[in-house]
Order: C-alpha cells, then sequence, then structure tokens
C-alpha cells in the first residue's frame, strides 16, 4: 500500500495480501530487511544496555514507560517523550541509528530471542526484561491495533483469529515466542515479566524492575513512579501517551487512542465459545511441559 513506507509499522492487511515477508520462518513487516536483520546480529552491546522484549501488544510501551521513569529518578526530566528517551526501536530504525545513542541506552524489540541484535540473549553483556501477556488478550489488542492503521481496510475478527491461531501474524507464532524467552528466563541478565502481575500489583512490578536495573528506590518513589504509569495516567498525560510519540504517524487520525482498554479478560467479548476451545487446545499442546499455563494469565 501506498502508506506503507519504510517508517510504517504495516503488520496488517496490504502485508496479507502482497507481502510475504519470511525471514527465517519468521513472518516480519515489510520494513525489515534481511540485510537489516544480518547487520544486527553482531551489534555491540554493552552492560548498561537495556532492552525491552514482547511479542506486540503485551505491555511493550507500559513497560519502556516504567523504565524511563525508573532511570529519571536520577536524571532531570527532559522534555522528549516519555517512551522516546535514550530508546531506539532496532529492528525497525536500524543499526547506525542504535550506534548513535548515547548511554545508558534502551533498545525496543519484538524480535524472538534467537533473532535479537546481539546474538543471544542469555550470553550477552546487556539486560532484557520480556513481558507475556494472555495470548487471548494479545489477540484482541492485536487486532484493535490493527483496525487503527492507515494501511488496513476491514479486517474481520474471525480472520484474524485464524492468523493469529496458526501462527501468520507479524513476529511469528506467539507460542513460539514466548516459549524461546521463557526458556531462557533464569539467565541473571533476564527478567521475565507477565502483564497481568504487572497489572495486579504494580508497585511490586516497579520493584523488581527496578532492583534488575540496579536502582535500590525506596518505597514512596516505588508508588510514585506505580502511580504515574496507571492505564489512565499514561493515558492523560500527554508525554506519555504513545498517540503523541513519533510511532504515532501510521494510524488514522481518528481511530481511537493506542491506549485503548489496558485489562485483564477483553478476550471474554471477542472470542466465540469455539475459538476460545480451539485457542485452549492449541495452547495445551504448543505450551506441553513448559510449566507455562493459560490459566495463570
Ligand atoms: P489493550 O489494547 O488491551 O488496551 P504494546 O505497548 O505492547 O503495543 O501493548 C499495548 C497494550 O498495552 C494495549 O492493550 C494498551 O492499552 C496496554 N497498556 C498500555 N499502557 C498500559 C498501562 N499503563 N496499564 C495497562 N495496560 C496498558
Amino acid at each position: 500500500s501506498r502508506y506503507c513506507d519504510k517508517m510504517t509499522f504495516c503488520l496488517g492487511l496490504s502485508e496479507r495480501r502482497n507481502s510475504q515477508n519470511y525471514i527465517n520462518g519468521i513472518r516480519l513487516p515489510s520494513f525489515i530487511e534481511k540485510k537489516m536483520l544480518e547487520d544486527l546480529v553482531d551489534f555491540p552491546l554493552q552492560e548498561d544496555d537495556l532492552f525491552v522484549v514482547t511479542y506486540p501488544k503485551s505491555g511493550t510501551v507500559w513497560t519502556l514507560h516504567l523504565t524511563t521513569l525508573i532511570r529519571n529518578t536520577s536524571n532531570a526530566a527532559r522534555s522528549e517523550h516519555l517512551v522516546e528517551q535514550s530508546m531506539v526501536w532496532l529492528e525497525r530504525e536500524g543499526k547506525e541509528a542504535g550506534l548513535a545513542l548515547p548511554s545508558p541506552r534502551r533498545f525496543a524489540s519484538h524480535l524472538p530471542y534467537h533473532m535479537v541484535p546481539g546474538g543471544a540473549p542469555a550470553r550477552s553483556l546487556a539486560k532484557y526484561i520480556y513481558v507475556a501477556r494472555n495470548p487471548k488478550d494479545v489477540a484482541v489488542s492485536f487486532y484493535y491495533h490493527l483496525l487503527r492503521m492507515k494501511s488496513i481496510g476491514n479486517l474481520e475478527w474471525d480472520e484474524f483469529f485464524e492468523m493469529f491461531i496458526s501462527g501468520r501474524t507479524m513476529f511469528g507464532p506467539w507460542f513460539d515466542h514466548v516459549l524461546e524467552w521463557w526458556q531462557n528466563k533464569d539467565a541473571e541478565n533476564i527478567l521475565f515479566l507477565r502483564y497481568e502481575d504487572m497489572k495486579r500489583d504494580l508497585p511490586g512490578a516497579v520493584r523488581s524492575i527496578s532492583q534488575f536495573m540496579g536502582y535500590d528506590l525506596d518505597q514512596a518513589t516505588i508508588e510514585s513512579i506505580a502511580e504515574q504509569s496507571s492505564f489512565e495516567n499514561m493515558k492523560a498525560n500527554p508525554m506519555a501517551n504513545p498517540d503523541n510519540s513519533k510511532y504515532a504517524n501510521h494510524f488514522k487520525e481518528d481511530a481511537g487512542s493506542f491506549m485503548r482498554k489496558g485489562v485483564i479478560g477483553d478476550w471474554k467479548n471477542h472470542f466465540s465459545e469455539e475459538q476460545s476451545a480451539r485457542f485452549d487446545a492449541e495452547f495445551a499442546r504448543r505450551m506441553a511441559g513448559s510449566g507455562l499455563e493459560l490459566a495463570s494469565y
């Protein structure tokens, strides 16, 4: 589509029709070229680098926001959008943008474990926060994300559901993505979080994230960061709401906010009984023996 330039996150209909951008068997947005990923393989990482990695729609922006606030307790706040501060989305913005970033650097990525820039996370110098979310809620959030995109005409939920369950959405099958990170979660430099736990106990999540990042914050600071990171407060704050960030230019003008609902369990309003049962069976089959259970979300 004419909207799909290099900086456009084309996850949508045009992709479905035209592009078969599969790299290493993973379906990726058309702006990610094989050469670009190859250039990123040996991206030089440092000890003070922090990655926030997710399957799309699992709480990426929320986690980036939290890590900005945690770092800002020792830095003067800047006038840049909170999500963008010292952050490069490597597979979207490329190696040069990453290299140009002053330390301490933050990188966002939706890539599977084995494709993350800089090589295998468990053996790299950087730290990685991985956030997983109930895949049924991910699917619903992803669906609404696509509907907001300029490159999308109409997309029926039933059609999207088939794409999602069969792993034909961008960044590949949810199951493989989460499983591979889960299997590496015990590495010292990997923190595996769940959206649902963050939602139920945000101060607790702030505490774990800040400790993981090497900060020893007092209780009042933790509470304050949690307060500023609630769904409502992020939505109301122009410097935190992703609608105002540089990544928002590919959305329709009047298609509603990126900050859509921010709740647990919205899938119940979208999955039919049959879809839910099929998804549960697929989850059980794909995640068998991993220790990951859908009921725990
Ligand atoms: P919904 O579409 O279910 O509302 P990502 O940043 O990975 O694209 O994830 C987007 C999802 O995270 C959206 O989910 C968005 O509303 C939700 N989200 C963003 N900030 C949040 C917050 N502070 N608390 C809870 N959910 C949040």
